[in-house]
């Protein structure tokens, strides 16, 4: 079923109506005034939708529980709270008023405020006309005069927690949730574990949105799979410390999973006058199981996240494997050769360009071309990769600096510390403040410069550690800053592309220690991990394409045995696993010989041929395989063993030809038998096939 998404509301009832193409999203204010939930799943008419009794779980004390738009303390709740505020007078809670609603478009505005303290709060939903995905967020603004400081009217109001939103998801016989796990270097690990009756708490408490947990859930009764049955899944567009609570009710109440920006403990004030609008947290119902879950958020980060989706990702060389901090003119060049000799078309010197950057230990900050090593600066280096035929990108960590360096000889004011705590060094490097604006002002005034000089095409934009000891010394409201940072990174990279259109942007953390919607919205790609190991890659794309887009991937061949892992695996399979996304090389090309170098020329051909295939088309996950599907081509990408791959997607009725061999395929058959999948007899054996719909 395909419906016009919209918005619709029964004045008797109060009950407003979500409609996307093939979803429906029900919620009503109460005759307490309070937005309570009443349906998230297959299409209902609103006049259905107003019928719908709302979950009214036993109120004692002994009662869970859950079902509002937005949990909230007050009166006999005892579920997860969205909001917790503390107002000056020592109380906490919210009574709601309702204050009316506006619909303008796909777009609903709730107004509600406290019956008695200056608090006010606007929910915001947002559905589009292509997407099942509906948008939710929240502004929270103090009505109280400006200025003043007695009276419950001019006082700032603490800030316990503010979540974005709470999904509702109807309570079933089991309650199964999907969620990566992670590490450095092994990021995007996905688990599937039935729900605890309890709450369950995941989060990130490192000021990036980290390699540990990824902002997103995915609920469903235990027997959704790849292609069949009801998920309901919710990701944050947040690239700081996060917080997602999921609460399974043992009274029969409907599973709640409240999310937003931040992590428990912190606490901040809401001025008067101030208004405070949170990240999205937005929510996804399908019947298509987790492959249909998938497609669907990746269509909506095309859609409606990236900011130019239909750029074709270059194939890039980054010259970090090679050569770590040993970067030097006469290298890169003896590099850039080699690599636009395979194909590739933009190439990026990573770390150790500038300052006294010769290891970690030093020059973070100091943006200016190391002077022993570009004694000319960068520019003949960038004229020779733009004489050869590439663009020319440049790694960057705005965000830090080494003790060891000019900037912090000059500004030891402009990291997060504490007066009378250590200053943790991780890395020998230490985050500055990008909630302070004049340290945002010199980030972009640096930035722009650079780009501007060497008309630089690409960025990669790292961060290489956690915060700790987080303050701001002197400031009332230091805690902000987990929030304020985020934003103050935001803006740089905001204004950074408006000032140059062409500019590109990969974001990357220490590999994938920021990969979320949130960075996707402002950069074109991800360093999804410093793990290039193909072997080990597969499960971390894996993991990564739940939500995540395959243009959005960087993935690259590198050398074997892997210098991370050890692991030796032939060139054709470092390839076709690094194809799976948008295909980088950063291998270590003057040590490759020329058999190697000729058969990656070749593998770099056959991923431009299939590139519009893999990065614009719709993704199915199968069995040791990804496939790529358009209008009329179809790209397998398979590793393991000879079998019959059973392909998804395809019109049954329609044949396909082999584009390499020529033989033909009823879709129907291979719907149901499979394509005949004979791999090279060789360790790690994988093969990439390309048909085309006649
Ligand atoms: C991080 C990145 C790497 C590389 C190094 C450079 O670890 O993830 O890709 O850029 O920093 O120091």
């Amino acid at each position: 079923m395909s419906q016009v998404s919209s918005v619709s509301f029964d004045a008797t009832s109060r009950t407003f109506l979500l409609t996307t193409p093939a979803t429906s999203y029900a919620l009503r204010i109460g005759a307490d005034d309070v937005p309570h939930h009443l349906h998230w799943g297959g299409p209902l008419t609103l006049n259905q939708a107003a019928t719908l009794p709302v979950y009214d779980g036993v109120i004692s004390s002994f009662a869970s529980t859950a079902g509002e738009e937005l949990g909230v303390e007050g009166g006999p709740r005892f579920g997860v709270p969205s909001l917790l505020v503390r107002y000056a007078d020592g109380s906490r809670g919210v009574e709601w008023v309702h204050e009316g609603h506006e619909i303008d478009g796909g777009r609903l505005r709730v107004y509600l405020r406290d019956r008695h303290y200056p608090l006010a709060c606007t929910l915001h939903y947002t559905v589009h006309p292509d997407s099942d995905v509906i948008e939710r967020s929240l502004t929270l603004r103090h009505s109280g005069p400006d200025g003043g400081d007695g009276g419950e009217g001019g006082a700032a109001i603490e800030i316990l927690r503010c979540d974005a939103a709470a999904w509702c998801v109807p309570a079933t016989s089991g309650v199964r949730l999907s969620h990566t796990v992670g590490q450095w270097s092994g990021e995007t690990q996905l688990r599937r574990t039935e729900a605890p009756y309890a709450e369950t708490v995941f989060t990130s408490r490192r000021g990036v949105s980290g390699h540990f947990g990824n902002p997103w859930l995915m609920v469903d009764a235990g027997d959704a799979d790849e292609s069949h049955g009801d998920v309901w899944s919710m990701v944050l567009a947040w690239s700081g410390s996060w917080r997602i609570t999921a609460q399974r009710d043992h009274t029969g109440g409907p599973f709640t999973v409240s999310g937003g920006a931040g992590h428990e403990g912190l606490t901040w004030r809401l001025r008067p006058g101030e208004q405070h609008r949170t990240p999205v947290f937005a929510g996804q119902f399908s019947t298509g199981g987790f492959g249909g879950t998938s497609r669907g958020w990746h269509a909506y980060v095309a859609g409606h996240v990236l900011p130019r989706p239909d750029e074709p990702r270059p194939v890039v060389y980054n010259s970090w494997e090679a050569t770590g901090w040993d970067v030097t003119p006469h290298g890169q060049r003896a590099l850039a050769e080699r690599a636009a000799g395979l194909g590739v078309e933009l190439f990026v010197v990573d770390d150790g360009w500038f300052g006294a950057r010769t290891s970690d230990r030093a020059g973070l900050g100091d943006w200016d071309p190391n002077p022993e090593r570009f004694p000319d600066g960068l520019g003949p280096l960038v004229k020779e990769i733009r004489a050869l035929g590439m663009r020319f990108g440049l790694w960057v960590e705005p965000e830090m600096t080494n003790a060891d360096s000019d900037l912090y000889r000059a500004h030891p004011d402009w990291v997060l510390h504490m007066p009378h705590r250590r200053r943790t060094e991780l890395r020998h490097q230490l985050v500055l403040d990008f909630s302070r604006p004049d340290v945002v002002e010199w980030a972009f005034g640096w930035l722009d410069r650079l780009v501007a000089a060497h008309a630089v095409d690409s960025l990669k934009w790292d961060m290489n550690r956690a915060f700790t000891e987080a303050g701001r010394p002197s400031s009332p409201d230091a805690e902000r800053l987990w929030t304020d940072h985020t934003r103050g990174v935001y803006a740089v990279i905001d204004r950074l592309r408006a000032a140059h259109p062409g500019l590109r942007v990969e974001g990357c953390a220490g590999g994938g220690g920021r990969a979320d919607l949130g960075m996707l919205a402002r950069t074109d790609q991800t360093w999804i991990s410093d793990n290039t190991d193909a072997t080990d890659r597969i499960a971390i794309q894996h993991g990564y394409s739940q939500i995540y887009p395959a243009r959005t991937m960087s993935a690259w061949a590198t050398d074997s045995p892997n210098p991370y892992t050890g692991r030796t695996t032939p060139l054709r399979h470092r390839f076709h696993i690094a194809m799976a996304g948008a295909l980088g090389i950063g291998g270590d090309l003057s040590r490759w010989s020329d058999a190697e170098l000729s058969e990656a020329r070749g593998l770099v051909a056959q991923y431009k041929e299939i590139r519009p295939v893999v990065q614009f088309g719709e993704q199915y996950r199968l069995d040791d395989a990804v496939q790529y599907l358009t209008d009329d081509r179809v790209v397998v990408i398979a590793w393991g063993r000879d079998r019959d791959l059973r392909l998804a997607g395809l019109a049954p009725a329609a044949r396909y030809t082999d584009e390499a061999t020529g033989a033909e395929h009823h879709g129907a058959a291979l719907l149901a038998h499979g394509l005949r999948l004979r791999l090279p007899k060789e360790d790690a054996p994988s093969t990439v096939v390309r048909l085309r719909r006649l």
